[in-house]
C-alpha cells in the first residue's frame, strides 16, 4: 500500500530519522513563535467532561441494541475554540467551533445551547456564529437526539445524555469566552496515511473516471490543522480536520470512548503538556513523547479531598464531593483531578481537538474487509459472506490484537500528524472574521443541475440498505448492502409504518423503500427535513458546516464549488489560498450525502442518502447561495426554522431505582483484591474490585470514577492515573442480570514509565437507596510493588 505504518518501537534508524525530522521542525517552531509579534485576533480556548452516563445507556452509533455502557476507558470533551477580530473588543464579529467527542451534533442539543447563551451573554453567540460538530465517536452515550429513527435503539430519549452535552458545551464555550485574549493563528497540513481506507469502493469507482483520475487517493488523505497561539503565554491548542470514522472500538464494545480521535486528542494534550513541563526539553516532539510517555509528571502534591483527610471521603460526600469541578466551569481549590491538575490550570490551558470531516465511506479499519466464518476478504460490491452481511468485518491495524490496539494506533497516526504539523506551521491566518448560516428545507427542494434541468429532492426515506450497515457493523437483519428488492418481513414492517406514494418511489429510486421516514410524523417526525447549513471565515480558512456524513468525493465536489463561488464573487478577498475544509456530523444529523453516482449503487451510504439522488447537488447549491453571501457581505434569504421535539420526547430507558450490597458488605467495600504482598511488573494488569453504586446517580464530571495512586515518601499517597488515562479502564456490571448488586472493577495495565514504587487503587461512587439521598463513598485497594 506505500504506506508506512507508525510503530511504538522505533528501530534505530527510524530514531535517527525523527531527530533530523525534529530538528528542523524545531527551526520553524522558532519562526513560528516570531511570527505572534502580529496577533491579529482574540482567541480563546475551552475544554469541558461531556462524558454521560455510563451505564445502561445505549451507545449511539452501531445501532446495537446489545451495546449499552458498562464503564469507561477514558472520558469524553467537548473541546472549543472562539476567534474574534481583534479590533473591536467589546463586539467584535466572531465565531466559535465546538467539537464534541460524541456520534454527530444534534438539534435539540444545539438549541439548548443557544439558548443559555443567549441568556448569559444576549446576541454574542447564536445559531449563526457558533458551529458544533461530532468526533463521531460509535462508543458514547445515545438518546440525545430528537427525531425517532435516532432513538430506537436507545429505547426514546435519555435526558441525562442530552443535559450531559448541552451542560458541558456551555461551560467549555464559557471557558473559552472567558479566556479571550490577543493571538495569532496559522494554518498547516498534509497527508496522514495510514489512517482511513474507503469501506464503499465499489460505490466510490461508480464516480466518473475523469473525476477520479483527478485524485491519488479513494479517500481524503489530507489533515488539515490550525495553531493558535497567544501572545504572550505561547501555544494555547490546535485543531485538526481529518476524516476517519469513529469505529476502531466495535460494535461490542461497552466502555465509554472517544474512540480514534478522542484517542488522538488526549495523546496530543499529553504530549504539549510533558513537553511544557519539562523547560530543558522545549522541543521534545512526538517520538520523544511516545517513548516517555507516562506519569512522572502527573505527581501532585494537593490531591484534594481523595487523600484529604479533611472531609468529603468516605461517606460524607457532599455536593462538590471529590474529583469535582464547580459548575461554573472553574476549578475549586481542593478539588482538582488528577488530569486537571496534570494539564489545566485556571488561567491557561492547552486544548486539542481532531474533528471530523467528509466522513461517509471512511474506515480506520485499514486491513481490510473480511469474513469472521472463512477468513477470506468478503465479496466486493456487497460486503457479504455467502450472501451474509453480519459475517463481515473491517479489520483495525492491529489485528489480531484487540480494538483497543487499534483504537491506539489509528489515534496516533493522527496525533503524530498533528503534532508534525503542529510545530511546523508557519503560514499565517490573516484577513476577516465573517459567518452566514442557513436552514434549508431539503424535502421536495428544486434543485438546478449544471446541465440546466430542474430536478427534486426527495421526502426522506432510508432504504433496505440502511439495515444491512456496514462492515465496521454489520446489521442485526437479514440485509445486504446493494440490495434493491428488499425481504418481505420488512417490506411488511416498513409498510405497515407508511406505505410510500408512488410519487415517493420514483423519487428515491433506484433505492427501495425500506421506511419512509419523511412520511411518517406519529408519534413525532422521524428524521429531520430542515436542516442548518453554514460557512465560518476565518481569514483564508473557511469551514463548512454539514449536518450530516459526506462520502469522500461528494466532499471534494462540495468543497470545490464553495471555492470557486468565493473566488468569483469575493472581488479579491479570497484566491486559490483560500482553505475550505469541512466539518462534518455539525449542528443536526441527517446521516449520508453521497455522490448521484454512488447513490445509484445503493451500498450503505447509499441507502442512507435521505433525501434522494440530488441530495448532494441540493447541498451544493445551498452552500454556493451561502459562499456569495458570503463574499458579497448580504444576508441568506428568510428561511424555516427547524422543529425543537423537545417537549415531545419519551423516555422508556427505568432510572435507577436503588442499589444494594450484600448482607455484611457495604459500598466501596473490596470483592477482589490485590494479591497480598504482591509485586507486579510493567506490563501486567492489575485487577481490583469493589461493590458499587450505578454510575448513573454520579457523573463524577470533571471527575474521576478511579485512581491509582502512589507513595511518596514525604508526602503520602500520590494521584498518578484516573478514569480518563489510557491505562486505566473502569469496568461496571451488575452481579447478575437483573440485580441491583453492582461491581466495579478496575484493570490498570501498568504503563513502561511508571515509577518503581508502592501502589494502591481507588474507587469513588455513589448509591442510592429507596427512598434516601444519592450518597458518595469510595474504597481502596491494597498497597502492591511495581517493581519494574
Ligand atoms: C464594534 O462592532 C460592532 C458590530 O460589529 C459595531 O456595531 C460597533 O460600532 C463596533 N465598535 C467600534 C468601536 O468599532
Ligand atoms: C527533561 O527531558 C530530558 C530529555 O528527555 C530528560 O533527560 C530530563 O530528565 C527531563 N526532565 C524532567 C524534569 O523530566
Ligand atoms: C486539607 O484540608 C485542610 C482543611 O480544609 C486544608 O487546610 C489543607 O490545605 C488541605 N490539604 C491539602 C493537601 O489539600
Ligand atoms: C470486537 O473486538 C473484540 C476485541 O478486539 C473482539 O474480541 C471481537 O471479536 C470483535 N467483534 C467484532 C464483531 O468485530
Ligand atoms: C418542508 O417541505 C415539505 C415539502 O415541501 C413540507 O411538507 C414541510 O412542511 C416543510 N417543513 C417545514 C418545517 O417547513
Ligand atoms: C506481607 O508482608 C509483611 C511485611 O513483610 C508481613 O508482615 C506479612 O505477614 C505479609 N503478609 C502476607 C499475607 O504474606
Amino acid at each position: 500500500m506505500g504506506e508506512q505504518p507508525f510503530r511504538m518501537h522505533f528501530g534505530y534508524k527510524e530514531v535517527i530519522r525523527k531527530l533530523l525530522l525534529l530538528a528542523s521542525s524545531a527551526l520553524f517552531l522558532r519562526a513560528s513563535v516570531e511570527a505572534t509579534s502580529l496577533s491579529n485576533f482574540l482567541i480563546g480556548m475551552g475544554s469541558y467532561d461531556i462524558t454521560g452516563p455510563a451505564a445502561d445507556v445505549n451507545m449511539m452509533g452501531y445501532g446495537n441494541t446489545g451495546q449499552s455502557a458498562a464503564g469507561i476507558h477514558f472520558r469524553l470533551r467537548a473541546r472549543v475554540f472562539i476567534v474574534a477580530e481583534a479590533s473591536n473588543i467589546t463586539d467584535g464579529k466572531r465565531v466559535v467551533f465546538v467539537n464534541l467527542d460524541a456520534c454527530m451534533a444534534s438539534m435539540v442539543v444545539t438549541l439548548r445551547v443557544l439558548s443559555r447563551l443567549k441568556q448569559r451573554y444576549g446576541d454574542l453567540y447564536t445559531a449563526k456564529n457558533v458551529a458544533i460538530s461530532g468526533t463521531h465517536t460509535h462508543s458514547g452515550p445515545g438518546g440525545y437526539l430528537q427525531y425517532v429513527l435516532y432513538l430506537v435503539t436507545s429505547l426514546g430519549f435519555v435526558r441525562q445524555s442530552f443535559e450531559a452535552l448541552a451542560n458541558g458545551i456551555e461551560l467549555a464555550i464559557v471557558e473559552a469566552h472567558e479566556n479571550l485574549r490577543p493571538g495569532s493563528i496559522f494554518l498547516n497540513g498534509g497527508e496522514v496515511l495510514g489512517a482511513n481506507i474507503n469501506r464503499s469502493p465499489s460505490a466510490y469507482l461508480n464516480n466518473p473516471i475523469e473525476e477520479r483520475l483527478r485524485y491519488k487517493y479513494d479517500v481524503d488523505k489530507e489533515m488539515s490543522l490550525l495553531k493558535f497561539v497567544d501572545s504572550e503565554r505561547g501555544p494555547v491548542g490546535s485543531f485538526s480536520w481529518f476524516p476517519v470514522h469513529g469505529t476502531s472500538m466495535n460494535r461490542t464494545n461497552q466502555l465509554i470512548s472517544g474512540d480514534n480521535k478522542g484517542a488522538a486528542a488526549r495523546f496530543m494534550e499529553d504530549w504539549f503538556q510533558r513537553r511544557k513541563l519539562n523547560a530543558t526539553h522545549e522541543d521534545a516532539g512526538w517520538v520523544d513523547f511516545v517513548q516517555h510517555r507516562g506519569a512522572a509528571t502527573r505527581r501532585s502534591s494537593t490531591y484534594g479531598n481523595a487523600r484529604n483527610g479533611s472531609g468529603r471521603t468516605g461517606h460524607e460526600a457532599g455536593e462538590n464531593g471529590p474529583l469535582r469541578r464547580h459548575p461554573s466551569g472553574r476549578l475549586s481549590s481542593n478539588t482538582q483531578k488528577v488530569r486537571s491538575k496534570f494539564s489545566r490550570s485556571m488561567s491557561s490551558s492547552f486544548v486539542s481537538a481532531f474533528c471530523q470531516s467528509n466522513v461517509g465511506d471512511t474506515t480506520p479499519n485499514t486491513l481490510g474487509q473480511f469474513c469472521l466464518d472463512s477468513g477470506l476478504p468478503c465479496e466486493f460490491y456487497t460486503s457479504t459472506c455467502n450472501g451474509k452481511s453480519q459475517q463481515c468485518v473491517g479489520r483495525g491495524p492491529a489485528y489480531p490484537r484487540d480494538h483497543f490496539e487499534s483504537t491506539r494506533m489509528i489515534g496516533e497516526k493522527q496525533a503524530e500528524a498533528a503534532t508534525k504539523f503542529f510545530q511546523e506551521a508557519q503560514v499565517q491566518v490573516h484577513g476577516k472574521i465573517s459567518f452566514k448560516q442557513t436552514f434549508v428545507n431539503f424535502s421536495r427542494l428544486s434543485v438546478g443541475l449544471p446541465s440546466g434541468e430542474i430536478v427534486s429532492t426527495c421526502p426522506a426515506a432510508v432504504g433496505f440498505g440502511f439495515a444491512a450497515g456496514t462492515s465496521d457493523g454489520p446489521g442485526a437483519f437479514d440485509f445486504t448492502q446493494g440490495d434493491k428488492q428488499g425481504n418481505l418481513f420488512w417490506r411488511l414492517v416498513g409498510g405497515a409504518l407508511h406505505r410510500p406514494s408512488q410519487e415517493q418511489i420514483n423519487c428515491q429510486k433506484p433505492k427501495p423503500i425500506l421506511i419512509d421516514t419523511g412520511e411518517i410524523s406519529t408519534p413525532y417526525a422521524w428524521t429531520p427535513s430542515v436542516l442548518p447549513i453554514q460557512i465560518l471565515q476565518i481569514g483564508q480558512f473557511i469551514v463548512l458546516s454539514v449536518p450530516g456524513e459526506m462520502t469522500t468525493m461528494a466532499g471534494r465536489r462540495l468543497r470545490n464549488a464553495v471555492k470557486e463561488t468565493l473566488i468569483e464573487k469575493g472581488s479579491g478577498q479570497f484566491n486559490s489560498e483560500t482553505h475550505v475544509v469541512i466539518a462534518g456530523l455539525a449542528g443536526d444529523y441527517s446521516q449520508y450525502i453521497t455522490t448521484y453516482e454512488e447513490y445509484q449503487v445503493q451500498r450503505y451510504e447509499g441507502a442512507s442518502t435521505l433525501f434522494g439522488p440530488h441530495t448532494l447537488q441540493a447541498y451544493i447549491q445551498e452552500f454556493k447561495k451561502l459562499a456569495g453571501a458570503l463574499a458579497l457581505e448580504t444576508e441568506p434569504a428568510p428561511a424555516p426554522l427547524p422543529p425543537n421535539l423537545l417537549d415531545l420526547q419519551h423516555e422508556f430507558l427505568p432510572g435507577v431505582e436503588a442499589d444494594r450490597t450484600p448482607p455484611g458488605i457495604t459500598f466501596g467495600d473490596l470483592k477482589q483484591d490485590v494479591q497480598p504482598n504482591s509485586s507486579y511488573r510493567t506490563g501486567d494488569t492489575v485487577s481490583v474490585s469493589f461493590y458499587t453504586g450505578n454510575p448513573r446517580n454520579d457523573l463524577f464530571t470533571e471527575g474521576s470514577y478511579a485512581l491509582v495512586e502512589m507513595i511518596d515518601g514525604a508526602s503520602g499517597w500520590q494521584p498518578m492515573y484516573d478514569d480518563d488515562d489510557w491505562s486505566l479502564k473502569f469496568r461496571w456490571s451488575r452481579s447478575s442480570p437483573m440485580s441491583i448488586i453492582s461491581i466495579a472493577e478496575l484493570d490498570w495495565t501498568i504503563p513502561k514509565t511508571a515509577p518503581r514504587g508502592v501502589y494502591r487503587m481507588r474507587h469513588f461512587g455513589a448509591h442510592k437507596s429507596f427512598l434516601g439521598p444519592i450518597q458518595r463513598f469510595t474504597g481502596t485497594s491494597s498497597g502492591f510493588l511495581v517493581a519494574g
